[in-house]
């Protein structure tokens, strides 16, 4: 099969290249998936740069990157009683861990996967995987009540986008920073108030603040502490922000953690009935192909391309 590979020589990560390889043997425990599309997420060129998930796949033979699939079940191992070959299936694989999805088949766990709906293209479900647990899984850790005030740090982005359909579900006033040119879009899609960060500080647009969901890190979190309200609550996701943030959460009396996504095919089925009712989409910024996948990459290291990517394999 194809797969796109982690070129190394010694401790030098050199690149990505298409490699042709065998296809994944399955446990008795795992499925063969055949992979119809993937999603490309910020971790995964942190990983490529040696940052991301690294430390938890450098000391395989074979790096693949990639975490989030949708595809058919080509083979189940013989204990697998969830799925049968032929059911359509995503979600987003073994994270944290290897994921190994920029190829034509993945192995991959059954308690990590959802029947796709029907009603749900390929792209849509590959782009409603890592991005969308990680919404889902920080929002419900949150608590939110309903007419609560949340404010989302990077709305517009893959996290983002889905926490605000989320939220605005359970009930939220939410608010969200982005750059302007997405605020008919996100007031299309439920945000009620919408604050431009070229334009505006987020600090002194706006305050009494239940619940921050921060996917920008650094200044975001830091500022944040002061437009919440005693005893509000904070979440942040980029990783690598260091300790400081948690001291000054601590002074300010506030409930602030940094949260990890985790693989869950329990999660991936509540967003499965989410995506099948129409109560979620992802926010589908680029679409390419296979072949493109180290080109995306070239343009996500140089800052050229954000937001959600999808990559279809056929
Ligand atoms: N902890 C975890 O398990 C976990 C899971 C998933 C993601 N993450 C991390 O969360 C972060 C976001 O991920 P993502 O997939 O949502 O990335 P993304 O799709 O690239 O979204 C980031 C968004 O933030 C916007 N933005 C940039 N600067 C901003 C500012 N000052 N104010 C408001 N918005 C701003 C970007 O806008 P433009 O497009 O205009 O630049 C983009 O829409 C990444 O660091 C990722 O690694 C962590």
């Amino acid at each position: 099969m194809k797969a796109i590979v982690l070129k190394r020589e010694g401790d030098q990560i050199k690149g990505l290249i298409t490699a042709d390889i065998p296809i994944p043997v399955i446990s008795d425990n795992d499925v063969l998936i055949k992979v119809n599309a993937i999603d490309i997420n910020p971790v995964d060129n942190k990983t490529l740069h040696g940052n991301g998930q690294f430390d938890n796949v450098k000391n395989d033979e074979i790096i693949i990157l990639g975490w989030d699939v949708s595809g058919v079940i080509s083979e189940v191992g013989k204990d697998v009683v969830r799925f049968k070959a032929g059911d359509a299936v995503f979600g987003l694989l073994n994270f944290p861990g290897h994921g190994k999805t920029y190829a034509q088949y993945v192995a991959a766990d059954p308690a990590q996967l959802a029947i796709k709906p029907a009603n749900v293209d390929d792209e849509t479900a590959a782009a409603t995987t890592m991005s969308a647990l990680m919404a889902y899984q920080a929002i419900r850790e949150a608590r939110i009540k309903p007419g609560e005030r949340v404010l989302i740090q990077g709305v517009a982005g893959g996290v983002g986008f889905f926490a605000l359909q989320i939220a605005k579900q359970l009930g939220a006033y939410v608010i969200g920073t982005a750059a302007g040119k997405h605020e008919e879009f996100l007031r299309e899609n439920g945000l009620d108030e919408m604050i431009n960060f070229q334009t505006a500080d987020f600090e002194l647009a706006t305050s009494n603040i239940d619940f921050i969901f921060d996917t920008l890190g650094g200044k975001s979190v830091i500022k944040g502490f002061n437009i919440l309200n005693p005893n509000g609550r904070l979440i942040t996701i980029p990783s690598g922000q260091g300790e400081e943030w948690k001291e000054l959460a601590k002074e300010h009396g506030v409930n602030a953690q940094f949260l990890f996504v985790h693989s869950s095919g329990e999660d991936m089925q509540a967003l499965a009935a989410l995506l099948e009712q129409g109560i979620i989409k992802p926010n589908i910024a680029h679409r390419f192909k296979f072949d493109d996948i180290a080109d995306i990459h070239e343009r996500m290291s140089t800052g050229k391309i954000s937001g959600k990517i999808v990559v279809s394999f056929n």
